[in-house]
């Protein structure tokens, strides 16, 4: 059982490719929520998720914010996921996080105080752009698993970079809540006939030259 899971996994990760061309064809509501419980269960240093997901479907929107980039698929996706990190960490911030680990697991607050000191030290000593950084590493965790989910659910993807962070920031309104964009998810399903790179070879090193393994 468990063989064939893993092999399902790898099958799944050798399907899937940077997609360039998107159909028009739509991501369900059902599988849409999937990919993005499986982001939201990412792990992320010390359980804190430094950053926010949107998930844009208004074609209007995806236009606007497409305008102008080589990246056609932030126009043509079915969804597109914006990965927005916290710009800062701040004592609030922490606070939320304490509380609600209080309250799912009916802690008492004063139980914490030692966790929260320690991460107090650590992140409240760094820089708002040390922690943006940080944030920003987390963030990427949580577009690996987007890519994982979405091949599992047959769904094409395309993880971006390639985007106007500064004015994503501005349409989406990120700095009023404290957020910028990183890094983009488009979601959708392959154009194969139009996609110059749906039959090409994915080129990956030998597992020899990648993976050392120290006995
Ligand atoms: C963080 C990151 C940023 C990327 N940015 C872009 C991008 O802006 N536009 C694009 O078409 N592909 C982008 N890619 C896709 C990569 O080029 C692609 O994943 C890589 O060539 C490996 O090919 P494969 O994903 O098809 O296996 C990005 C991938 C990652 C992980």
């Amino acid at each position: 059982m468990h063989k064939r899971i893993i092999r399902k996994l790898i099958d799944d990760l050798k399907w899937r490719y940077a997609t360039k061309k998107f159909s028009d064809k739509r991501v369900s509501s059902e599988d849409l929520d999937k990919v993005i419980e499986a982001i939201n269960l990412s792990a992320s240093s010390i359980g804190i998720q430094p950053y926010r997901l949107f998930v844009i479907d208004s074609p209007s929107l995806k236009k606007e914010l497409g305008e102008n980039s080589f990246n056609s698929q932030i126009v043509e996706s079915s969804h597109l996921l914006v990965f927005a990190a916290f710009d800062s960490i701040k004592e609030g911030t922490i606070d939320k996080y304490l509380q609600r680990v209080a309250k799912e697991r009916e802690t008492p607050a004063e139980q914490l105080a030692d966790f929260k000191n320690k991460i107090s030290s650590f992140l409240l000593a760094q820089t708002d752009n040390d922690n943006f950084i940080w944030s920003t590493k987390q963030a990427y965790i949580g577009l690996g698993t987007g890519l994982i989910a979405a091949a599992n659910l047959k769904i094409d993807a395309t993880p971006m970079e390639g985007f106007d962070a500064e004015k994503f920031d501005e349409i989406l309104k990120l700095k009023e809540k404290g957020l910028k964009s990183v890094v983009l998810l488009a979601l959708g399903y392959r154009d194969e006939e139009n996609d110059w790179n749906s039959k090409l070879k994915k080129v990956r090193l030998p597992i020899q030259e990648f993976a050392t393994i120290i006995n």
